[in-house]
């Protein structure tokens, strides 16, 4: 954290990015998200992305949504988009290129 705070508090912008595991955000996604409670909310950030992969297509549902947008509404930024790949997507090429518009687009 001691490295990731300094990225956060000059970033503009904040990509998350992390594998499903257990229908969630990992662990280690979840921590860092959590620990940046001790440096408040990062005043220079103005939207935040979400990247994630998964197995199956059916676990990006409100649970997954709605925790996103109650992170961008405390943060008060704007919700820059989420970008989803499942199954055989994670490894395709069309889905990658997809990755790489959706990062130039921010
Ligand atoms: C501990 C663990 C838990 C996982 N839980 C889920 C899950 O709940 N739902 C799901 O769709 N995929 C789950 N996965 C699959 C990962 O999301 C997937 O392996 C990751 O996105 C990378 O994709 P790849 O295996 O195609 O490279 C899990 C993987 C691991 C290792």
């Amino acid at each position: 954290m001691q490295e990731i705070y300094p990225e956060i508090l000059s970033a503009d912008m904040v990509a998350f990015a992390s594998p499903i595991y257990y229908f969630t955000l990992s662990a280690q996604l979840q921590a860092v998200i959590h620990r940046t409670y001790a440096i408040d909310i990062p005043k220079n950030v103005k939207k935040v992305a979400l990247i994630m992969s998964s197995g199956s297509k059916f676990v990006y549902g409100a649970a997954i949504t709605e925790y996103f947008q109650s992170i961008v509404e405390y943060w008060g930024v704007e919700n820059a988009g989420i970008f989803t790949a499942n199954g055989r997507q994670n490894k395709s090429k069309k889905k990658r290129l997809e990755l790489y518009r959706f990062g130039k687009s921010l």
